[in-house]
């Protein structure tokens, strides 16, 4: 191995292939001829880092024994994490008014008081903490109109008992995940909320915010591959919103219908904005309503 290297090493044609395929066997993402630019920068970055001088050598790397850490370190690195509090506003209203509202009632008839969301592809964080949010405003408003027929606990509880709330929340990358159990966000990521919910959910760190202890604890975050078999089960809900987008058709059918087991009967899945399910599948029933869509699990469906 040389101890001087170029600023860009060569990426031939048949090593792009490799690490492509490599890529997508691992976890789904696919570089279309749209995106390979962004996938050689990233490339190039991580040769830089592991001071390697081929990109073949750096295949075998990856496919070692030993290569496991760097290819964590590199999907870590071709993963895009925007993501923003309160996005798609029309669809986390369906969510609230109409899909978890119904969700409320069909459980309490049957006196189930277990509520399991997740949020796979979570990233930083403000996508769970959206949810958790939205769920303790919608149980209490709930309880507005329905009174407990008991004295609730003081300091009265996000979630009144008899109530149980699992918001897990999943990621592929581990620093997106260290950073959403961190929850400091600056003034700008938390321009999209408004003062109240700003009162009731959130403390000031210096110049940035937090999010209280009480909500926090509703999220639990993990490592989840989705290209993985073996996916968290018995959800209510999943949101998998703006990460499907960069998987190809293939990949895409399979994981919703691994959402398909993962949901309970009449689950819902949200998916992002630029994503569909359409011609992916016959198992959910399409739900749209005020600009929003959602998609409910069929029963029976084969
Ligand atoms: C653009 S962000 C979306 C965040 C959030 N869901 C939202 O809509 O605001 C996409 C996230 O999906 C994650 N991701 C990509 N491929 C994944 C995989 N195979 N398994 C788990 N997470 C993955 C990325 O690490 C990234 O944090």
């Amino acid at each position: 191995m040389s101890t001087t290297f170029p600023a860009q090493v060569q990426l031939t044609d048949a090593e792009l292939k490799l690490l492509q395929t490599l890529v997508y066997q691992e976890c789904g993402m696919h570089f279309d001829e749209r995106r390979t630019h962004f996938l050689r920068d990233r490339l190039q970055r991580r040769l830089k880092a592991c001071q390697i001088d081929s990109f073949y050598a750096y295949y075998r790397l990856l496919t070692s024994r030993e290569g496991k850490k760097e290819l964590t370190a590199l999907l870590e690195n071709l993963t895009v994490n925007e993501t923003s509090f309160f996005r798609i506003r029309p669809q986390l209203e369906l969510f609230q008014k109409v899909i978890l509202e119904e969700i409320l009632k069909r459980k309490q008839e049957r006196r189930d008081w277990s509520l399991r969301i997740w949020s796979a592809g979570c990233s930083t964080g403000q996508e769970p903490y959206t949810l958790a949010i939205l769920v303790c405003d919608a149980l209490a408003y709930y309880y507005l109109r329905n009174p407990l027929p008991f004295d609730m606990p003081t300091p009265k509880p996000l979630i009144p008992p008899p109530w149980k709330l699992e918001i897990l929340a999943s990621d592929i990358s581990y620093s997106a995940l260290l950073a959403a159990q961190q929850a400091i966000y600056t003034e700008p990521q938390m321009e999209p909320v408004d003062y109240t919910c700003r009162l009731r959910y959130f403390e000031k760190v210096g110049d940035k915010y937090t999010i209280k202890p009480m909500l926090k604890s509703l999220v639990q975050f993990d490592f989840h591959n989705l290209k993985a078999e073996f996916l968290p089960q018995n959800n209510d809900i999943i949101f998998c919103r703006n990460v499907m987008i960069y998987f190809d058709e293939a990949e895409q059918k399979r994981l919703i219908e691994k959402f398909y087991r993962c949901l309970n009967p009449g689950g819902c899945l949200f998916v992002g904005h630029a994503e569909s399910l359409f011609g992916l599948t016959t198992k959910f029933h399409m739900i749209h309503e005020n600009n929003a869509t959602v998609y409910q699990r069929m029963e029976g469906a084969q």
